[in-house]
This record gives structure tokens, C-alpha cells and sequence, in this order.
């Protein structure tokens, strides 16, 4: 086997989804995984080299503690992935505000959690890479995504604002946008999920142009051609595409 292209790797909300399928096929290809979630049982059922470091996103001071129990036990983080998040549809008929303050709380602040941990270690190493699993939905607001999507654009952005200085240290960083991927987090969706993908296809796709030095990881193509085209049509057309495809009859 060749030698795995990051020796050390950590993906946090690897317990199940395209988090799991990424600790389980970047162990394939000979990393040892530190993986985190919630779960600590679904953690320990991660085949492979994997290493169990339970973790609530939400908590920066446990993300710190984790962080730095991984680089004492297993070594310094060449590849951190950040796939932990959560959705909720936003149903207009109860505007929860809790579906906004967790979902920012866990998608957005967790990420920027690791980051707090991550930066550091890997600026004092002068090497290391970032990857920020955002979504198609930080594109364009989509329909049930209120409270989800604008994390997703946020995270977009935050990989664009942090690039260039991470960079200069030394740190690169991807941010990986997946259309629709069959996973817990979808399997309850009621409405129309076009082109949707395997989470072993989508953690393939990953790694593939992870090992690429990608910035923008973004899949599958159809999917992502018309989310793009989204930003630049006029309202009208984008608003059509959205009603025609991404909204259920019910909700019409
Ligand atoms: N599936 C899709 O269609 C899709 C599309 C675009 C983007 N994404 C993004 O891809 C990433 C992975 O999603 P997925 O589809 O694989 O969903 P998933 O199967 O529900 O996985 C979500 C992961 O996040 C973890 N998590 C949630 N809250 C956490 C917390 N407070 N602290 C630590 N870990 C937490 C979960 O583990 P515990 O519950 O054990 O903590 C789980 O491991 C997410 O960021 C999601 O937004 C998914």
C-alpha cells in the first residue's frame, strides 16, 4: 500500500453519514482516524484503524481537550474534517428559534471551535489541512432551509476569508459543498431530494479531490451546476427552479 497521503487524521461527527464513510475509507487508505461525535458507541463501531474521542461541538473547551488528547495520543493532525451539523426543516407554521441558535450553535460555532483548536498546533507545525463540510444550500436560500442554509453560507464564506492567511502559515483549507446525500440527516426529508448520493460516493468524491488540494469540494455535478447557475439567474427563474423542483405539492 502507498503511504496514506495525511499519516494523522481527525474527523469530528464521524458516528454516522459521510463523516463515517470518511473515516472509514481514508483508514482504507492507511491514515489512523481519530473520529468524534456525540455517540461514543457508534464511534467504537467505526471499522478500521479509528480511534474513539467522544466530543460535543457546542463546547469549546471540550473540543480544546479533545483536540489536544489526540495529538498526545496519536500524534499531530495532518487532515482535520469538520462534517458535524445537524437539519431541521423550518416549518413557517412554528418559526422555532431554537432550530436557528442550534443549528448555528453545532454547523457554524463548532466549526469555529475546531478551528480555535486547530489554527494553533498547525501554525507552530507550519503544515496541516482544514476541511469544512458547508452545502449547495449556502449557496441560495432553498426552500425549509432557513434555519440550516445560512450556516452552510456562512461556512462558505469563513473558507474564503480564512484562505489566504492560513495559507501564508502554511495551512490549507477546503470546503466541501455535497448535494443531496443519503443519510440520517435526509432520511426523513418530505420533499423532492434531485441527484441524490450514497454516502460512500459522496466520502469518495472527498478524498479524491481532498488529495487534489481542491479548495471548493463540490458534488454531484448536475446538482451543483444548477445551484451555481442559481446565483447568477435572475429571481424569477431561480424561483421557478426552486418551486418546479425543491418544493413538495403540499406545501405549494
Ligand atoms: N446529507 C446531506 O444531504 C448533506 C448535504 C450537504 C451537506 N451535508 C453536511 O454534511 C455533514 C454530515 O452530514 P450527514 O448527512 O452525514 O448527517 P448525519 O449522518 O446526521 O451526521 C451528522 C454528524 O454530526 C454529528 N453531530 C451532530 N451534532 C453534534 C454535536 N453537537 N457535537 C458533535 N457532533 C455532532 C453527529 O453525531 P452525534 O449525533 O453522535 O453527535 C453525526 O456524526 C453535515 O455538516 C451536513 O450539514 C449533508
Amino acid at each position: 500500500m502507498n503511504p496514506p497521503h495525511w499519516p494523522i487524521v481527525w474527523v469530528i461527527g464521524a458516528s454516522t453519514g459521510i463523516g463515517r464513510e470518511l473515516a472509514i475509507q481514508l483508514a482504507a487508505k492507511g491514515s489512523t482516524v481519530a473520529v468524534s461525535a456525540r455517540s461514543e458507541e457508534k464511534l467504537k463501531d467505526i471499522p478500521g484503524n479509528t480511534h474513539p474521542y467522544p466530543v460535543d461541538v457546542t463546547n469549546a473547551s471540550q473540543v480544546q481537550g479533545v483536540a489536544e488528547t489526540i495529538v498526545r495520543d496519536v500524534g499531530p493532525i495532518d487532515l482535520a474534517i469538520c462534517a458535524a451539523g445537524r437539519f431541521t426543516p423550518l416549518d413557517i407554521a412554528e418559526f422555532n428559534v431554537a432550530n436557528f441558535t442550534d443549528t448555528m450553535n453545532v454547523n457554524y460555532l463548532g466549526v469555529i471551535h475546531a478551528l480555535a483548536s486547530l489554527v494553533p498546533m498547525m501554525r507552530k507545525r507550519g503544515k496541516g489541512h482544514i476541511a469544512v463540510i458547508a452545502s449547495v444550500a449556502g449557496y441560495r436560500g432553498l426552500p425549509k432551509a432557513a434555519a440550516y442554509g445560512p450556516t452552510k453560507a456562512a461556512l462558505i464564506n469563513l473558507a474564503e476569508s480564512l484562505k489566504p492567511d492560513l495559507e501564508r502559515d502554511g495551512i490549507g483549507i477546503s470546503v466541501i459543498n455535497p448535494g443531496f446525500v443519503a443519510t440520517p440527516m435526509t432520511a426523513h426529508n418530505d420533499f423532492p431530494m434531485p441527484f441524490i448520493m450514497s454516502p460512500q460516493a459522496a466520502a469518495a468524491r472527498t478524498i479524491a479531490d481532498l488529495e487534489k488540494g481542491k479548495f471548493e469540494i463540490a458534488f454531484p455535478r448536475r446538482f451543483v451546476v444548477f445551484t451555481k447557475l442559481g446565483r447568477i439567474l435572475p429571481y424569477s427563474i431561480f424561483f421557478w427552479f426552486s418551486r418546479r423542483f425543491l418544493t413538495s405539492p403540499s406545501a405549494n
